[in-house]
């Protein structure tokens, strides 16, 4: 039999729509959705890289964020969708071959935006109202996904696109009816709302700096200001240099210090809960993408870094890369995460090194040396990352290296007797109460003298 036929290897909707919200959380695709009113709004004031030290005015930008068990919403006013890129890309899963990358942007894959769609709801719409020459208009594409998965075409992927009213501002509207059931119960949750606001208010600290606001259920989020102390003995570090991949440069800034004073003692240290502040971040075209970052991912734990201990509490380290083709970042899709495989954070993660190792040195010095560590620790004013100026290492207080008491470390032994044996020997020994420990301690003193000698 002479067979000439193909196989359907076509993914179905379903398998596709589960595999691309499986691994995300709620969380990072409202922050997804975030990132993408953020691109509009870099991009219309001319992209820039998005540092420290930018020189940039995002204050007529409004995100705004509505969160129920009923409905979800976010409306901003950051240009909009314009109908070409909607027609060729905006909806399309994931980047084509050859698609050019904003300027700075955080957004890469091409993904976010249809992943959060899916994740929170069945119903959505999406508004664009967008400056033309004659005004203002809109069109707006509906998603509704059971439609869109039980189309008697599955290999139709397409969203219709139709006229809509504009809004007052050119801008993205997105509004999600229907949730999940995930999602609703979630966004019912002030404790999920609590965190949202949380999460927000760290990851777009360097956006909120700039002026950028962003509204969630009527409150403005206000940004998290990272500070760090400095005096003339305690100063932050703050380097930059440039790496390169392939041609294109990829800017990188350190920056690292200490926030706090670390605990005074190891059982203080235990207590600080892990939900803190301490350790370190990775920041993608002004994107908090890793947090407080106290394992693996940062280093702790890897090639000669010591694990993360609560006696570092108190530092501080923040690793910026920026570059104008969001692909070169250290990203996972997620955002949530750093791509540990990257060239340039590999090269990046020595440098960082060398910060932790100075911090860790120093709280153990200062364990043995706390009265002169405060003192000089005390004096130290708090600064905002934005205005700590460049310094090339971490300087901390100079004090005293106390002489460790050299460390032994016993081999321990361990052999079970008959009691009754035992109790034979310990009056052998002339003691009837003597404990097991002393009984092995004596009987071991004793051959060892015999043996090697006293
Ligand atoms: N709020 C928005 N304002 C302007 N453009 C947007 C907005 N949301 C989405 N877009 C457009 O849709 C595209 C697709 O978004 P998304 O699926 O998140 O992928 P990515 O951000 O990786 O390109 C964006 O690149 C952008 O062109
Ligand atoms: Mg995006």
């Amino acid at each position: 039999m002479k067979i000439n036929d193909k196989a359907d290897g076509n993914p179905t909707k379903g398998f596709f729509v589960r595999m691309i919200t499986r691994d995300i959380s709620l969380e990072d695709c409202i922050l997804d959705l975030i990132d993408n009113s953020i691109d509009g709004a870099w991009k219309l004031e001319g992209g820039m890289p998005a540092g420290l030290s930018a020189n940039a005015d995002l204050s007529k930008y409004m995100i705004d964020i509505k969160i129920a068990a009923k409905q979800f919403s976010i409306v901003d006013n950051c240009g909009g969708i314009s109908l070409r890129d909607a027609k060729d890309y905006a909806f399309t899963f994931g980047r084509k071959d050859g698609d050019d990358f904003e300027n700075y942007s955080i957004g890469v894959y091409g993904i976010g935006m249809k992943r959060a769609v899916f994740k929170l709801g069945m119903n959505t719409t999406v508004t664009s109202t967008i400056n033309t020459d004659s005004g203002l208009d809109a069109f707006k594409v509906v998603i509704d996904v059971k439609e869109w998965l039980t189309r008697k075409d599955v290999k139709n992927w397409d969203f219709k696109i139709s006229s809509a009213t504009p809004r007052t501002e050119a801008g993205v509207s997105i509004v999600v009816d229907n949730l999940t059931e995930g999602t609703a119960t979630s966004f019912d949750d002030p404790a999920f709302q609590k965190r949202l606001r949380r999460i927000i208010a760290r990851d777009y600290t360097i956006h909120l700096h700039y002026g950028l606001r962003i509204v969630l259920n009527g409150k403005p989020i206000v940004g998290w200001d990272i500070e760090m102390r400095s005096s003339s003995e305690l100063m932050p570090q703050r380097t930059h240099y440039v790496d390169l991949v392939g041609n294109d440069p990829v800017s990188v800034e350190i920056v690292a210090g200490m926030a706090a004073p670390p605990p005074d003692d190891s059982a203080d240290a235990d207590e600080i809960d892990d939900d803190d502040a301490y350790g370190w971040y990775v920041v993608c075209n002004g994107r908090v993408v890793l947090a407080a970052d106290k394992g693996e991912q940062s280093g702790w734990g890897t090639d000669g870094w010591p694990q993360w201990h609560g006696q570092y509490n108190g530092f501080i380290g923040l690793v910026l890369f920026t570059a104008t083709n969001a692909s070169l970042l250290p990203l996972t899709t997620t955002k949530r995460n750093v791509d540990v495989s990257s060239e340039v954070f590999r090269r990046a993660r020595p440098k960082m090194r060398d910060v932790s190792r100075t911090w860790t040195a120093y709280t153990t010095l200062r364990k043995g040396d706390l009265e002169e560590a405060k003192a000089k620790e005390d004096p130290a004013a708090a600064i905002s990352i934005f205005s700590i100026p460049a310094n090339s290492t971490f300087v901390l207080p100079t004090l005293k290296a106390v002489p460790a008491a050299p460390k032994i470390r016993n081999t321990r032994i361990s052999y079970a007797v008959e009691p009754k044996r035992f109790r034979e020997l310990a009056i052998a020994l002339g003691n009837i109460n003597m404990s097991r420990a002393n009984l092995g301690l004596k009987t071991f003193d004793r051959v060892y003298d015999e043996e090697v000698g006293s």
